[in-house]
C-alpha cells in the first residue's frame, strides 16, 4: 500500500517536473485581450502535417485559412460549393478551443473567372456582381455562424496611394461595394467581428485612407472591429518608426490593431521584384536566393531581435490579435513570392520544426510585457 503510494507520488512529480520543463506556449504568456495565432493549412488539419498541427495546438489561441475559405476554393462555380475542407478547418479550430478567423470574402485575387463575367457574354452589370456576392457571403459566412469568429470581408481594396483599388468590384458596382460586402456579413452573422484587411498599412497614406474607409463604414452604421496590416515585412524594411507610427495611428482612430499575417522576409528585396518577366525573375532569384543551404547565425539573430522589437510595438500599441503567416519555414509561401523557387526563412520554426531563436525573443518580450 505504501510502495503504490509513494510510487503514485513519484509518478506525480515527474510529471509535473516534465511540464515545468516544457517552456510556456505564446498564448499562455500573451497579456489578457492579445491572441495569438497561425494561418494554417489543408495539411495541418488532415494529418498530414503533424509537426505544425502540434505546434499550433500547443502555441496558439487563434487560426486563420491560409487559403481553403478563399472564393477559388470554396466556391469555384457558380452553383458548386467546397466546403470539405473548411469545414475540417473550422473544426480543428473550435475543438480546440481557438478563436477562428475566416479569411478572406471579397478579394480581387483568388477568385474565380466566373464572379466576374457578364451573363451571356455581356458586360458585368452592378446587380449581377451585388447578387454574387450577397449570395457568396450568405453562403459561407451563413454554414460557420457562431463558430467563426471574425471575417476578413475586405482584402487590399487600397492602392498604395490611398485610393480605391481599380478591380472588378469597383468598376461593376461602384465604391460602395466595400459597404456592401459589410452589410452583407452582417446579415449573414450579426455576432461575428468583422475586419478590413490590407497590407503595407505603415505608409502613412494607405493607413489614413484605411482609417478613412473604415471610418466611412462606421458613419454608415456598419459594424467594423478591427483594421488589419498583414504585415509581410522584411529585415531591411519597414523601419521600426513606421510600424510604431501606424500603429499609434490606427490606435488613435478608434479601432483595435490587428496584426492579420506576420512573416519577416530575409531575403535581400529588389524594387523590381513584383512585376517581373520570367528573365528578369530568374536574374533576380538567381542574385537574391543568398542562403540556400541555412539562415546564417547573425541574421538568425538579426531576425530574433526585430521580432522581439516588433511585439515589443504591439504590446505598447495593444493590438488585439498577432497571427503569423504560416507556421514553418518549411511551408512558408515566401519560398515562392515575390520570386518562385528560393529558400526562406520568416517564422519563429525552423525547416524541421525545431524553435528559431526569433521564438524565445517573443516569449520574453510577452513575459516581461515589454512595451517600446
Ligand atoms: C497567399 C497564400 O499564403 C498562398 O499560399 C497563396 O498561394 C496566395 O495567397 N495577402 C493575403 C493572403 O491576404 O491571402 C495571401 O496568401 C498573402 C498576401
Amino acid at each position: 500500500m505504501r510502495r503504490t503510494l509513494m510510487s503514485s507520488l513519484c509518478l506525480l512529480l515527474c510529471a509535473a517536473a516534465a511540464l515545468a520543463a516544457e517552456p510556456p506556449s505564446l498564448k499562455s504568456l500573451a497579456p489578457p485581450g492579445l491572441r495569438i495565432g497561425a494561418a494554417i493549412n489543408r495539411t495541418q488539419t488532415n494529418g498530414n502535417d503533424p509537426i505544425a498541427a502540434a505546434i499550433v495546438i500547443l502555441q496558439f489561441d487563434t487560426v486563420t485559412a491560409e487559403n481553403d475559405l478563399k472564393w477559388e476554393r470554396i466556391h469555384p462555380e457558380p452553383e458548386r460549393f467546397d466546403f470539405e475542407p473548411a469545414d475540417r478547418y473550422v473544426d480543428f479550430g473550435t475543438t480546440n478551443g481557438m478563436f477562428v478567423v475566416g479569411h478572406a470574402l471579397l478579394w480581387h485575387q483568388q477568385t474565380p473567372a466566373w464572379v466576374f463575367a457578364g451573363e451571356g457574354g455581356k458586360k458585368l452589370d452592378r446587380e449581377t456582381l451585388l447578387a454574387r456576392l450577397r449570395t457568396h457571403i450568405a453562403t459561407v459566412v451563413g454554414r460557420y455562424k457562431g463558430r467563426i469568429g471574425g471575417w476578413d470581408v475586405v482584402n487590399e481594396a487600397l492602392e498604395e496611394d490611398g485610393t480605391l483599388r481599380k478591380t472588378p468590384w469597383l468598376e461593376a458596382i461602384g465604391e460602395d461595394y466595400v459597404a456592401k460586402a459589410f452589410e452583407f456579413a452582417r446579415e449573414a452573422d450579426p455576432a461575428a467581428e468583422l475586419y478590413y484587411n490590407d497590407y503595407n498599412l505603415w505608409k502613412p497614406a494607405k493607413r489614413d485612407a484605411a482609417i478613412r474607409l473604415v471610418q466611412g463604414l462606421k458613419a454608415r452604421g456598419l459594424r467594423v472591429d478591427g483594421i488589419g496590416e498583414q504585415a509581410h515585412w522584411g529585415v531591411d524594411d519597414p523601419p521600426l518608426e513606421a510600424i510604431d507610427a501606424a500603429l499609434a495611428a490606427l490606435r488613435a482612430s478608434g479601432t483595435t490593431p490587428l496584426i492579420t499575417e506576420l512573416d519577416m522576409d530575409v531575403l535581400p528585396r529588389d524594387p523590381d521584384m513584383w512585376g517581373a518577366d520570367l528573365a528578369k525573375k530568374a536574374r533576380i532569384r538567381a542574385a537574391t536566393n543568398v542562403y540556400p543551404d541555412g539562415l546564417p547565425p547573425a541574421v538568425q539573430e538579426r531576425l530574433a531581435r526585430l521580432y522581439a522589437d516588433c511585439f515589443a510595438l504591439f504590446l505598447k500599441h495593444g493590438a488585439g490579435r498577432v497571427t503569423f503567416w504560416g507556421v514553418t519555414d518549411a511551408t512558408t509561401w515566401l519560398h515562392d513570392f515575390p520570386i518562385p523557387g528560393r529558400v526562406n526563412y520568416p517564422l519563429l520554426w525552423d525547416h524541421a520544426g525545431r524553435e528559431k531563436p526569433a521564438l524565445a525573443a517573443v516569449a520574453e518580450v510577452l513575459r516581461n510585457n515589454v512595451r517600446r
